[in-house]
């Protein structure tokens, strides 16, 4: 669990609708049916909480920010939070996502004599991006001290003890001592961001995500955002958004990499298109092989490999008894890779996600997980990984510099276990 989570789904998982076991007496289901996932996840959440676990892993980074909160408190932040991810503000982002692609290539074409570690250029672009496009900040300043805070955490104090399982929430454990100075560290850098950013002068119209949050008032109330909140609300969308976005990049460009008919496809595609900012987002309907290819990166990928859930009651959820205190998991890593929801579901195949092909299952396909507390920057993520992928294939052929064997490994995203080298040629 703690080396690699995706090796605690045993075999049976990938087959059945529902696994059952004990974990010192409490009842944990690993839950394919769909009627059942439709239950917890969309009929009766108020039924389900993070779990303590969950609670404590990510409390140090993400506070009290949308991810983790909940109840009257979450459904407040939720709608303050919805507008600044509203369609209507996807022109604007895609601005942001299609300067910083850019930027990217033009700085691997100066070094394409070399294998590029693509997995670093894809974590430090999706940084960049979540950075201008929240702050209309460049992140050079800050990305090595908040890269390097998130890669010792999850490295280390980031990874559950048995103690984190087993103690109330209300008890601290003893890495929960530890982790109070990685989130007083965390905090002071947000502080910092947030500070330079308020010394920018505003200007009328709202040009980036800081704005529009900094601006946002709860629709039924009129609150604002506290100052404490609002650096919570930044940490959770760079954290959260950076993170998966920045690995589904990297698994993207991992695939394609060893699949030339398909990289030739997207080339066609993206070849007399422009995707500079100013046209990004009205080119995007276009990049339909572009985006297929991301989706299917999602299913075989999933950057968020599992979703976690403990009953507060007892329950039914589409015929499988829940007892108060029960973990539900329900895992897009299984569920995407799952032998009765998918045929070949280990083959990489973007025309899954073609128009005309039959759609999966409502419940078999949950990247960005459904119901109300359904990923709020899907659509985001999903502009930005379709916009950068489509940039990298227009300016490189990309294949993988060795034969190597790459494992995937669970420890809060998806993650390779090792940053494998790419060879890039330029197609001009
Ligand atoms: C490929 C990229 C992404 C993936 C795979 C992903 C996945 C997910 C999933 C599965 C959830 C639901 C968790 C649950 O129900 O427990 C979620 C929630 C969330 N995501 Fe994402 N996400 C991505 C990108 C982003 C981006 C770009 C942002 C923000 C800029 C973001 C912000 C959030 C937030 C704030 C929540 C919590 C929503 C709530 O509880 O109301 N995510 N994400």
């Amino acid at each position: 669990m703690r080396e690699n989570a995706l090796l605690a789904f045993p075999p049976e998982a990938f087959e059945e609708d529902v696994v059952c076991r004990s974990f010192f007496g409490r009842r944990q289901i690993i839950l394919n049916r769909p009627a059942g996932i439709q239950h917890i996840l969309i009929d009766n959440p108020e039924n389900y909480r993070r779990t303590p676990a969950t609670m404590r892993m990510l409390r140090p980074l993400l506070g009290n920010g949308l991810l983790l909160s909940q109840g009257e408190d979450w459904k407040y932040q939720r709608r303050t939070v919805a507008p600044a991810f509203a369609s209507r503000t996807m022109p604007l982002l895609a601005g942001h996502v299609a300067r910083a692609a850019q930027a990217t290539v033009t700085k691997l074409a100066g070094c394409s004599a070399q294998p590029a570690d693509l997995l670093t250029a894809m974590q430090s672009l999706a940084l960049e991006i979540a950075g201008t496009s929240m702050f209309s900040l460049a992140m050079d300043r800050y990305r090595p001290e908040l890269r390097d805070l998130i890669t010792r955490y999850t490295a280390g104090l980031g990874r559950p003890s048995l103690l984190d399982f087993l103690l109330p929430l209300a008890i601290p454990s003893p890495r929960d001592l530890l982790r109070r100075r990685v989130r007083r560290q965390w905090v002071a850098l947000f502080g910092r961001i947030i500070a330079e950013r308020r010394v920018k002068a505003s200007q009328a119209a709202p040009r980036d995500l800081f704005d529009l949050l900094s601006t946002a008032r709860d629709p039924e109330t009129g609150a604002p955002f506290s100052p404490e909140g609002l650096v919570d609300q930044v940490a959770t969308l760079i954290a959260a958004g950076h993170e998966t976005t920045g690995v589904a990049l990297f698994w993207s460009l991992w695939l394609v990499a060893a699949a030339p008919a398909v990289q030739e496809l997207l080339a066609a595609e993206v070849e007399s298109l422009d995707l500079g900012p100013d046209t990004a987002s009205e080119i995007l309907p276009r990049l339909v092989h572009t985006r297929a290819v991301v989706q299917e990166t999602l299913r075989l990928y999933p950057p968020a490999f599992i979703i976690v859930r403990q009953a507060r009651a007892d329950d039914d959820a589409g015929g499988v008894r829940v007892p108060a205190g029960g973990m539900v998991f329900i895992s897009p890593w299984v569920l995407h890779r799952h032998r009765r929801l998918w045929s070949q579901p280990e083959v990489f195949d973007p025309a899954r996600f073609l128009p005309g092909a039959s759609p999966p299952n409502r419940f078999a396909y949950l990247p960005f997980g459904v119901g109300p507390r359904v990923c709020i920057g899907a659509q985001f993520a999903l502009t930005e990984a379709t916009l950068v992928l489509a940039t990298m294939i227009k300016a490189f052929e990309i294949e993988r510099a060795n034969g190597e064997p790459l494992m995937p490994i669970g420890i809060v995203t998806t993650q390779p276990d090792h940053p494998p080298l790419f060879q890039l040629r330029s197609r001009h």
